[in-house]
């Protein structure tokens, strides 16, 4: 037999599970799409890292991004025409090679954050997996970058679906693309985003119908007011000034001179008597570049130096601010303006005309001319109206509600829904769809697809409503009436409200449709529910509002009551295996592993005290594992649809704990030969297992059905640290004592390797070995740091979803 008796102090036999625990947590940490959104690793393949195997979803993505030009930036939505919501995304302007360029702008951005990938803020991504209707961002390009641009994305519908590659069509980047696209004046172009802009009267910038405004641009430390002013003005100002009054202010003036043309010049502002005195020299600091009178509106551009010293005042445009007037007038004197009869206004606040942000007060809200959103929300007006919809009355509680989009029941405002209600043995569905739908259906089936499903049909006539049997067929897909089209159903109220078509229909419990028995009471079956906006002849058209088939098959008269039933034994499993692993057997662990000479003498029903307690802790675990495993599966009913290894490694752990004690029970004696074959494989099977526990309880926060928060990561992180640094100490604590004790056997933990029982050189002499005190202290604290964390994760996954939990508990806490 190999003969263990090098010393096994070494790292390599006392710190093995340690090192796969850290190495994995490091490979996970690494790669796992943490909940702060994609990490930089992925920035050209854009491919999110879903514990490494999930694929892209194939085909057509049910998102798309839709661009605007807004001055030369370009602003971005992402979103789904369908209404399909998103919890991750990742978004890049790129050249159509794949170059990434630009620059996403933050602040508008509520739901992500930016990363750097080829450059500083170059990769918008999300900052949370809260669900998203869409996404709106604003995208400048570089400096000088003329070209097309296409923008890619990855959009992420939940954990385990999402479509990577999601492009934009090509957007032309001019270096200076003003108006390009720009519905509306262009005057106004860039207004609250890139410039500065004020007008009068007061809000006019929004609308853009001001008598007098100005918009300023500031480039490469220059100033250009361009103003301009309506009703056949003689002349428009604009003001720089200490205060929102008039008075000893600068002000750049436009005006008609008598020989037709217009001209620039700078005056001074003075109270008494209310005038605009020119300076003696009126070209000081600016230059006109271009100037026209077109209808009755006078327009003007104007450099302004950044630097100017007016009447012993300086105007630093770059660091001060100014708080700004325009006026307009309809008169003009020899040497200065007339009255402001036309329009006058000031801006209550100042401002830095360097920089225009929107935290200036007074301005509205940014992208003012964004007027008509790209997308469907799922939130529209009606939804306010919708709220108090009865409709919804009972669903998941005395009737089972199934509409789509999915969980649309819950936020009531399907686009089609069915609501069945089961009293005694009468059946009866409800149903009821969008405005533009003609008809809305319900079919039952036998797995989640169209094809050889009864279908109650619903369809707008007349004023009215019919009910139709029909039955589908796949190829093409069709629904195509029975025979006898009311065969066991009776149409008991109708309606059509607004364009809303409502129906209520009772159908038999027995109905044999096509040579196929429907038995309600006793055969489960898919729900699916559609609506569409056209009828064809004898048959409804084309499902195009709505089509969604339930995931399983139910008893009808089964109301969510039992789904909230089955979140139980959900609950109960993951609690159990946190409470297994992370709990009795990080302690069984530990024991058997440090503490053989430690309560020396010691014994618990006539074994040691070391022995007594591992055995308590690992039957716990044993325990408590397979009831949880018993549990999942009575929960499931079959292995995990969902595309994650919790479920197969979940099976392996429970398999090899589940063997571990009979193998320790057969273990033979000490001293014979087999027993160090027995340690090994004790040792192995139960670290082994242990080490796949804790991995598999770092999948069980990614599954869906969990509903897991990512702050389980967190602490499932820290206990890793702290179970890895207390085997660390407590090895090193192993090898001093070793070393004092000369070396003369190789202890532990394979102390038993060599056949024996107790012995060590200190168990011999029934005394603890070194440090005994010291170990103590560490398995205190060990126990109750692993109490604490066991706790917390067990009040997170009992109360799963906790975010929901807690809105629930605390209602008032998430509003404003
Ligand atoms: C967008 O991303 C997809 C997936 O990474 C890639 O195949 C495609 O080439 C990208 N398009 C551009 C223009 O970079
Ligand atoms: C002057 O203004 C007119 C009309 O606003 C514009 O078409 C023209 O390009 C401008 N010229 C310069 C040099 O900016
Ligand atoms: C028919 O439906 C309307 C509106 O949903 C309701 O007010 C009415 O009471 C119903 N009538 C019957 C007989 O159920």
């Amino acid at each position: 037999m190999l003969k263990y008796r090098v010393s096994f102090c070494g790292f390599l036999n006392m710190w093995i599970p340690e090192m796969i625990l850290l190495l994995f947590l490091i490979f996970f940490t690494s790669t796992n799409a943490l909940p702060q959104g994609a990490p930089t690793s992925v920035c050209q393949t854009m491919m999110p890292f879903h514990q490494g195997g999930i694929p892209a979803q194939p085909g057509l993505s049910p998102y798309s991004i839709v661009t605007r030009q807004h001055g030369d930036k370009v602003q971005v939505s992402v979103g789904s025409s369908l209404g399909v919501r998103f919890q991750g995304f990742m978004l890049q302007g790129r050249t159509p090679a794949g170059e990434i360029l630009g620059t996403f702008q933050t602040s508008p951005v509520t739901d992500g954050h930016t990363i750097n990938c080829a450059d500083h803020g170059d990769t918008v991504t999300h900052s949370d997996t809260k669900e998203k209707d869409q996404l709106d961002v604003t995208w400048v390009p570089p400096v000088g970058y003329e070209g097309p641009i296409v923008f890619n994305s990855t959009v992420a519908q939940n954990y385990n679906t999402f479509w990577v590659g999601i492009e934009s069509p090509t957007v032309q980047v001019s270096r200076r693309s003003t108006s390009d696209n720009f519905g509306g004046d262009p005057f106004y172009a860039g207004c609250f985003d890139t410039k500065y802009c004020f007008g009068a009267p007061e809000g006019c910038v929004q609308s853009q119908n001001c008598r007098a405004a100005v918009v300023v641009t500031s480039v490469g430390g220059k100033f250009v007011f361009d103003m301009k002013a309506d009703r056949n003005a003689a002349w428009v100002g604009v003001g720089l000034s200490q205060d929102a009054r008039m008075g000893n202010d600068s002000v750049i003036e436009c005006v008609k001179t008598p020989n037709g043309r217009i001209e620039a010049f700078m005056a001074w502002t003075s109270i008494t008597p209310y005038s605009s005195i020119r300076l003696s020299n009126p070209y000081v600091g600016i230059q006109l570049l271009n100037a026209s009178i077109s209808g009755d509106t006078l327009y003007c551009s104007v450099e302004r130096s950044s630097q100017t010293t007016v009447n012993d005042q300086d105007f630093d445009l770059t660091s001060n601010t100014f708080h700004v007037l325009v006026a307009s007038g309809s008169s003009v004197e020899a040497n200065s303006v007339g009255f402001h009869d036309l329009s006058r206004e000031a801006s209550a606040q100042p401002v830095s005309l360097l920089s225009y942000s929107s935290a200036v007060p007074n301005t509205p809200p940014r992208r003012p001319f964004l007027t008509t959103p790209p997308y469907f929300s799922p939130e529209p007006v009606t939804e306010a109206s919708t709220e108090f919809d009865p409709f919804y009355d009972g669903c998941g509680d005395t009737k089972l509600c199934f509409g789509t989009p999915v969980n649309c029941d819950r936020s009531k405002n399907c686009k089609a829904v069915v609501a069945v209600t089961v009293t005694g043995d009468k059946y009866d569905f409800e149903m009821k769809a969008d405005r533009s739908a003609a008809w809305v259906g319900v079919g039952l089936s036998d797995d989640d697809k169209m094809g050889r499903d009864s279908v109650i049909e619903c369809v707008k006539a007349g004023n009215g409503v019919e009910t139709y049997m029909s039955w589908t067929g796949t190829n093409p897909y069709r629904a195509d009436r029975l025979s006898n089209p009311r065969l066991g159903i009776e149409l008991l109220n109708a309606s059509v409200i607004d364009g809303v078509i409502y129906c209520k229909v009772r159908r038999n419990v027995v109905t044999n449709v096509n040579g196929v028995t429907f038995n309600l009471v006793s055969d489960v079956y898919n729900i699916l529910i559609a609506a569409g906006s056209s009828i064809r002849d004898g048959s409804v058209g084309f499902h195009d509002i709505g089509f969604l088939a339930s995931g399983e098959a139910r008893a009808l008269s089964d109301t969510s009551e039992v789904g909230a039933a089955s979140k139980l034994l959900v609950r109960l499993h993951g609690s159990l295996m946190l409470a297994a692993w992370i709990g009795t057997a990080s302690l069984g662990i530990l024991l058997a592993r440090y503490y053989r000479q430690t309560w020396v003498g010691t014994t618990m029903m006539g074994k040691d005290l070391w022995f007594a307690w591992h055995r308590v802790f690992m039957v716990l675990t044993w325990s408590f594992t397979l009831v949880a495993f018993v549990l999942i599966f009575v929960e499931l009913k079959a292995w995990s649809a969902e595309n994650n290894p919790h479920a197969i490694l979940g099976t392996i752990t429970t398999i090899l704990c589940f063997f571990q004690p009979i193998g320790a029970y057969f273990r033979p004696h000490p001293g014979t030969s087999k027993r160090s074959i027995f340690n090994w494989a004790h040792w192995l099977i139960g670290n082994t297992a242990h080490i796949i526990a804790i991995v598999t309880l770092f999948f069980a926060v990614t599954l869906t059905k969990a509903e897991l928060p990512k702050l389980m990561d967190y602490i499932l992180v820290a206990y890793v640290v702290v179970h890895v640094i207390s085997h660390l100490l407590l090895s090193v604590l192993n090898c001093i004592s070793e070393k004092s004790s000369d070396s003369r056997v190789s202890s532990f933990p394979m102390k038993d390797l060599t056949g024996s029982g107790r012995n060590s050189a200190y168990a011999d002499q029934g005394m603890d070995a070194p440090f005994s005190t010291l170990r103590k202290i560490i398995l205190g604290v060990y126990i109750l740091v692993i109490l604490l964390l066991t706790i917390a994760l067990i009040i997170i996954t009992a109360l799963a979803p906790i975010e929901t939990t807690f809105e629930t508990i605390l209602p008032s806490k998430s509003m404003n």
